[in-house]
């Protein structure tokens, strides 16, 4: 099973969401300039075909445009400000590509946790090209991206198309079949949801030997109390305040 590489018990979420616009290279900046030594970000499919970073499935909440993201072209992605929504002092940021993020990433020494955040119905197609396009930026020496997703047909394409890559499986409620999903996708790590985590849940799924990361845990006192459970490491958009509590 490949292994996640080295991982630092704090990982930025989107980037260092609370502190720049999420999914963008400016947040990514940002989170390195934390001290943060690996980034989470979301990614999913332009209508043709290109992996960018973005969350949603819908532009409207992080751009400046509406609609659905698998409608719009590259071309059009581009003209997008993916910053002013934040802030001023972001205004004129752009919606990174998937490549450009990964490049960025390495220029900065960060580990990177690529989501596959596929638009409904496009779960295969975003895992492949994603993966088809991280392969071909990431060097062969540097410790793989962990590759996760919400979506069972988007890692059972990472298992097919990138084996030799980490895989995160990452869910909200824990599935009543997980033990079936672990022994089909062969995971790196289990990525959950802080929220419904109990110290007796952290246990059982420790016992499986994997890594547990929590998503998104902004609070300090809370973090404790996770990693105190057993919680390997923890996705924030306050990793600052994370780091300061993190050994
Ligand atoms: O990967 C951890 C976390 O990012 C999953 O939830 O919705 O923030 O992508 P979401
Ligand atoms: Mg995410």
């Amino acid at each position: 099973m490949p292994s996640p590489g080295p991982l630092p018990k704090v990982i930025g979420h989107r980037g260092a969401a609370a502190h720049a616009p999420e999914n963008t290279l400016a947040g990514i900046r940002k989170a390195a300039a934390l001290g943060v030594r690996m980034i989470e970000f979301d990614a999913k499919l332009t209508a043709d075909g290109v992996p960018i970073l973005m969350h949603d499935d819908r532009l409207d909440r992080t751009t400046d445009a509406k609609g659905p993201v698998r409608e719009m072209t590259l071309a059009c992605v581009r003209t997008l400000d993916a910053g002013a929504w934040f802030g001023p002092a972001f205004r004129g940021e752009p919606v990174p590509t998937l490549a450009e993020a990964l490049d960025l990433c390495l220029s900065l020494g960060l580990s990177v946790n690529l989501e596959i955040k596929p638009c409904p119905g496009r779960a295969v197609e975003t895992a492949k090209v994603a993966l088809a396009v991280a392969h071909d930026t990431w060097p062969a020496d540097r410790p793989p991206p962990l590759v996760s997703s919400f979506e069972r047909a988007s890692l059972e394409t990472a298992l097919r198309v990138a084996p030799d890559w980490p895989r995160g499986f990452l869910f909200d409620r824990l599935p009543k079949d997980w033990m079936d999903h672990v022994a089909a996708l062969r995971p790196a790590t289990l990525n959950t949801s802080h929220r419904r985590l109990t110290a007796a849940l952290a246990k059982q799924l420790k016992a499986t030997g994997l890594p547990l990361l929590a998503y998104t845990v902004n609070d300090p006192k809370r973090a404790r109390t996770l990693f105190g459970w057993g919680v390997d490491a923890v996705f924030s958009d306050t990793p600052d305040a994370i780091l300061a509590v993190a050994d």
